[in-house]
């Protein structure tokens, strides 16, 4: 079902943790799967950042999020909005979706500092978009469209105390 082609990068001379891992989910089943391992898992102030281009499979990823937080509402697209907040779970989830950023001349990145280092757990679409203002404890998850099938190649990596944590837990849930 799901392949695991990379594993484990040991830290950067000891200063910066990095963890990282590929795997491939064959159908949306498995892409909310992943999501709500990493959903079950996730700490307050963690942040994941999403990669993928359209249709990549990152909204169907939070779905499966939300439900591993234990969240009981819908999760939609913010893309009109750029963030949507669901407060019903273990921890809030932002759900940010940043794809307009990319058509507006605004420069300004403060207002998402109530997400990236709030209370709650942010989970980035289009966190390409953030460029420098990234975090850099952050996990990130980056999905690629095979091109000979609808499978989508997806890699873990986290960076920073929190994120590889996450990850550590993370791969104990999965292996379940
Ligand atoms: N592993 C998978 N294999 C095949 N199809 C998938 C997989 N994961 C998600 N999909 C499907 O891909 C389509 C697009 O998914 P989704 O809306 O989550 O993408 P997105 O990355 O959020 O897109 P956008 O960039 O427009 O926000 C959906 O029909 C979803 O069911
Ligand atoms: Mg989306």
């Amino acid at each position: 079902m799901t392949e695991t082609i990379a594993l484990c990068e040991e830290g950067q001379m000891g200063r910066v943790a990095q963890r990282g891992l590929s795997l491939w989910l064959t159908g949306p089943e498995e892409t909310i799967r992943l999501g709500r391992s990493l959903g079950t898992v996730a700490s307050r102030g963690s942040v994941f950042l999403m990669r993928g281009g359209l249709g990549a499979g990152k909204t169907t990823f939070v779905r499966g999020f939300a439900a591993g937080l234990d969240c009981r509402e819908d999760v939609q697209s913010p893309t009109f909005t750029y963030v949507l907040e669901y407060l019903s779970g273990r921890l809030p989830l932002y759900h940010l979706d940043l794809y307009r950023l990319a058509e507006t001349t605004e420069v300004e990145m403060d207002w998402l500092d109530e997400y990236l280092f709030g209370e709650g757990v942010a989970v980035v679409e289009w966190s390409e978009y953030l460029g420098g203002y990234a975090p850099e404890d952050a996990f990130c998850i980056h999905f690629l469209l095979s091109e000979a099938d609808e499978r989508r190649l997806v890699t873990l990596s986290a960076a920073g105390r929190t994120a590889c944590e996450v990850f550590e837990a993370w791969v104990n849930e999965w292996s379940k």
